[in-house]
């Protein structure tokens, strides 16, 4: 039996898998329903030996250099770019994140998304509760078709494979552009009619899609984001939306995140936001905190981690 370490969890999580972690370590849940800001997680992050933190938590060099103990971080996320990998690696403690069983979720709530915006969802629900249903109109609230369309996937991961396996299914062209694989991603904005991004968030992807990018896309096509919301500039895409260079886009993730409620992005036509939900589905929930207390599990008694990064 390894000896006992201390675990601060960023977050109360509501599922079983905590309970196994608690019959082995000591356990630090953070009480508050908002992550706790960068002053309370030194403060409790300092004494511990291992970390379950969220997405939302920024886990960066100055917060390690505060934790002398820490032996291993556990991202209840498949994305660690709230995580200084290489200031982690510096001081070797191993990261672990919660690969494969969001896929599927996200890649739903992608198609979701994407249905959404080109069938105007929205639109038409704000349309009847607010009583502006009049009749049935030949040319009322026409969308896209996605049959016959093409679909370009930027990152051809996990998620993005997902993704094409459901557009399959709706009868439309897939495309994809990836680092090492693909198209130029020049030439699948200029042919795609809807681009889905599921790349991860790194310096090079950075406001990937911008002014020029968008520019690239054709006026009649949309833009789809579940990866993160700092793959696109949101300023660009605020103008390319008023200035009618795209039809529309439906995000899942933001920069910043929350949005706040009046941010200028929001003043945007055919623009659907919805809050960072990818991989909101009971199963998948469960399974990601699963694998976070398995990653803790196994390198606190000394053992690599089944699903290190
Ligand atoms: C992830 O896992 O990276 C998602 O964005 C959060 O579910």
């Amino acid at each position: 039996m390894p000896t006992m370490g201390r675990i601060f969890v960023t977050r109360a999580l509501p599922f079983a898998a905590l309970d196994r972690l608690a019959a082995e370590h000591e356990l630090d849940v953070w009480e508050g329903d908002l992550p706790p800001g960068p002053e309370a997680m030194r403060e409790r992050a300092a004494a511990a030996d291992g970390l379950l933190s969220l997405v939302t938590d920024p886990v960066g060099a100055d917060l390690l250099a505060a934790c002398p103990d820490l032996k291993a971080i556990a991202n209840m996320a498949v994305g660690t770019d709230n995580i200084d990998l290489e200031a982690a690696a510096a001081r070797g403690i191993p990261v672990g994140n919660t690969p494969d069983v969001l896929t599927d979720a996200t890649a739903d709530l992608a198609f979701a998304l994407l249905l959404a915006v080109a069938r105007r969802l929205p639109q038409g629900e704000a349309q009847v509760r607010e009583g502006r249903w009049r009749t049935w109109e030949p040319a009322g609230d026409l969308g896209a078709d996605l049959s016959g369309a093409t679909l370009g996937i930027v990152g051809r991961g996990r998620i993005g494979d997902a993704v094409a396996r459901r557009a399959d299914g709706f009868g439309m062209e897939v495309i994809a552009s990836s680092r090492r694989s693909g198209m130029p991603l020049e030439e699948l904005l200029e042919r795609a009619d809807f681009v889905s991004l599921h790349c991860p968030l790194t310096p090079a992807t950075r406001h990937l899609i911008g002014t020029e990018a968008l520019q690239r896309m054709k006026p009649s096509a949309y833009l789809v984001n579940t990866a993160r919301g700092g793959v696109v500039d949101q300023v660009a895409l605020r103008l390319a939306l008023i200035a009618g260079e795209i039809a529309g886009a439906a995000l899942d993730v933001t920069d910043p995140e929350p949005l706040p409620a009046g941010d200028p992005l929001l003043e945007a036509p055919n623009l659907l936001v919805v809050p960072h939900v990818g991989s909101a589905t009971v199963r998948t929930r469960e399974r990601m905190a699963e694998m976070a207390v398995e990653n803790l599990l196994a390198a606190l008694a000394g053992h690599p981690m089944p699903y290190p990064v």
